[in-house]
């Protein structure tokens, strides 16, 4: 079975990409948050298991320079890619290994965090089974294994459009051609379905939509692999148990879940008298699909829910922003916000809202407990801790209302603070990763672990930013470029071909770009 997967990956390599979920950063607040306090991401041991290309590891180890990175995978095209890729950015700090997870030995080590997304399911039993082992055996006492994986009830629905897939592409070998002959199947079923329009056809249905916002090699990997095997929440944290693992938490809060109305919750505290039950019960609600989850080991000190008690020891930055450009903040009047996924949020809560904007104002650089608790009251009109009567008591109901906001995803936690420029500098640079994606039309992930919004401009420009090039060299290099037609800068309608009239638009742009680079978090300290 291993040969045929590592075939399967050597054939049609998985579009691996950077899981913000599965950094080191997040997973070190997630689990501080659940009362366990993991080892320092800034000097830390992390494995990847099933790491692909390592479009998620090489990004995780440029981030972390002083930490070490290992990762394995069955297919040796991958793990080839992945090597040269690593070798192509400089990095030192990451080996990549062509093995099997099963032949994992006790040399590996012990690791702080160990990562495993998107292979638990796709593998058989017994693969699954030494993941889990791996965990156990490998994890430092208060290390973090993020694992993802499909489950049911979910997957029930989804398995339908996977079986048909798979039964009409049976007879085929290429797997772009059985992704191509797949969809097109289901387009055809979902429209051929007797009787019409029912639930049967609105699965499919929904299965087409979700699969056309997807590439072919997932389609390929989820769809038309052998193994897929979902799982119960339950069972897994049973399996997990049984080798002296325990659940943590969720990797990141969901607004879905937030949204289970209090009265729906209390009947599920009285299905459920333990944790694991009560996260069954919202996977049946929510018909959950896919989970991503921090597991720890045993004997580490796990709270059953977020606790307000780590707030103070962690940084923050903002997710959201107030929707108007002269918000009111003093009033406890509802005040819209944007989250990062463009959900409009009204906040009433002034001091909330006071952190918010502080928070924005401070990006890309990230603020600790007190500093935001001052700013938050200067915002408010008040000068130090003269407003409240009790500073204590203030710090206590701050660190409340914090949480809230940080399981409601308008601020994000974090333990560890990346070199990131609040100024361009006089020779701007990016990292070798932000060069190498913006060159090639990719996403591009930003210092502090987000994607970077990029015109077409700054992705000709991010690529020189070495740190060998001052303003001068980057307005010339484009002025070079326009003259030799690859930008094109017009006045009403005419490409403007004079060097006099483009230096000075150059010059402007050139400024106006590295300002937004800045913004988006993709400029390094000078050195
Ligand atoms: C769907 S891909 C996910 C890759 C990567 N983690 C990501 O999220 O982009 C699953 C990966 O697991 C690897 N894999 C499957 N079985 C394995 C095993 N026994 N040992 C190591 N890697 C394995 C495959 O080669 C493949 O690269």
């Amino acid at each position: 079975m291993s040969d045929s997967i590592a075939k399967s990956y050597d054939e049609l390599p998985y579009e691996s990409h950077f899981n913000l979920l599965s950094h080191p950063d997040r997973l070190a607040s997630m689990a501080s948050l659940f009362g366990l306090e993991a080892p320092p991401p800034a000097r830390c041991r992390v494995l990847e298991l099933g790491c692909g290309v390592g479009g998620n590891l090489l990004c995780t180890a440029q981030s972390l320079p002083e930490s070490e990175f290992v990762g394995i995978d069955l297919s040796p095209r991958q793990i080839a890619d992945g090597r040269a890729m690593a070798d192509g950015l400089g990095l030192k700090n990451v080996t990549q290994k062509a093995m099997s997870l099963m032949d994992v030995g006790t040399d590996f080590g012990e690791f702080d965090y160990i990562l495993c997304h998107g292979v638990y399911s796709w593998v058989p039993e017994a693969v699954q089974a030494r993941i889990l082992e791996i965990g156990a055996q490998h994890l430092a006492p208060r290390g973090v294994f993020y694992l993802s994986y499909n489950v049911y009830p979910g997957w029930h629905q989804r398995a339908v459009a996977r079986e048909a897939m798979r039964y009409h592409t049976r007879h085929l070998t290429d797997p772009l051609e059985r992704v191509k002959r797949g969809r097109q199947f289901l387009d055809f079923l979902a429209a051929s379905t007797i009787p019409p329009n029912t639930p049967y056809s609105l699965a499919l249905q929904q299965e087409i939509d979700l699969l056309k916002k997807v590439s072919d090699t997932y389609v390929f990997h989820e769809h038309l692999e052998d193994e897929n095997r979902p799982v119960y929440f339950h069972e897994l944290a049973e399996r997990a148990a049984g080798v002296g693992l325990q659940y943590l938490s969720a990797a990141w809060f969901n607004l879905l879940e937030a949204s289970v109305p209090p009265q729906v919750r209390a009947s599920l505290d009285g299905f459920a008298d333990d944790r694991i039950g009560r996260e069954q019960y919202l996977d049946l609600i929510l018909n959950r699909t896919f989970r991503q989850s921090l597991l720890c080991r045993q004997s580490a000190p796990v709270r059953p829910s977020p606790s307000a008690e780590a707030i103070p020891g962690l940084l923050f930055t903002a997710m959201s922003q107030p929707e108007s450009a002269a918000p009111d903040l003093v009033s406890g009047q509802p005040e819209p916000f944007l989250t990062m996924s463009g959900d409009r949020v009204n906040i009433d809560s002034p001091r909330i809202k006071a952190a918010i904007v502080a928070l924005n104002a401070l990006w890309p650089r990230s603020a600790g407990f007190e500093a935001l608790r001052r700013e938050s009251l200067a915002l408010l009109g008040h000068r130090g801790d003269e407003a409240v009567a009790d500073a204590e008591a203030d710090r206590r109901q701050f660190a409340e209302m914090l949480l809230q906001a940080v399981t409601s995803t308008l601020i994000e936690p974090h333990v560890h603070e990346p070199a990131v420029a609040t100024e361009p500098g006089e020779r701007p640079r990016v990292t070798p990763m932000a060069r190498q994606q913006a060159g090639s039309g990719v996403k591009v992930v930003n210092l502090r672990n987000g994607f970077a919004l990029l015109r077409d401009l700054d992705r000709l420009i991010v690529p020189m930013l070495d740190g060998t090039r001052d303003r001068g060299a980057l307005e010339s290099t484009l002025l070079e470029m326009t003259l030799g037609g690859q930008i094109h800068l017009r006045h009403e309608g005419q490409p403007i071909t004079d060097p006099d009239i483009l230096r000075p638009m150059l010059e402007e742009q050139v400024e106006a770009t590295l300002r937004r680079l800045v913004g988006e978090a993709l400029l390094l300290p000078s050195v």
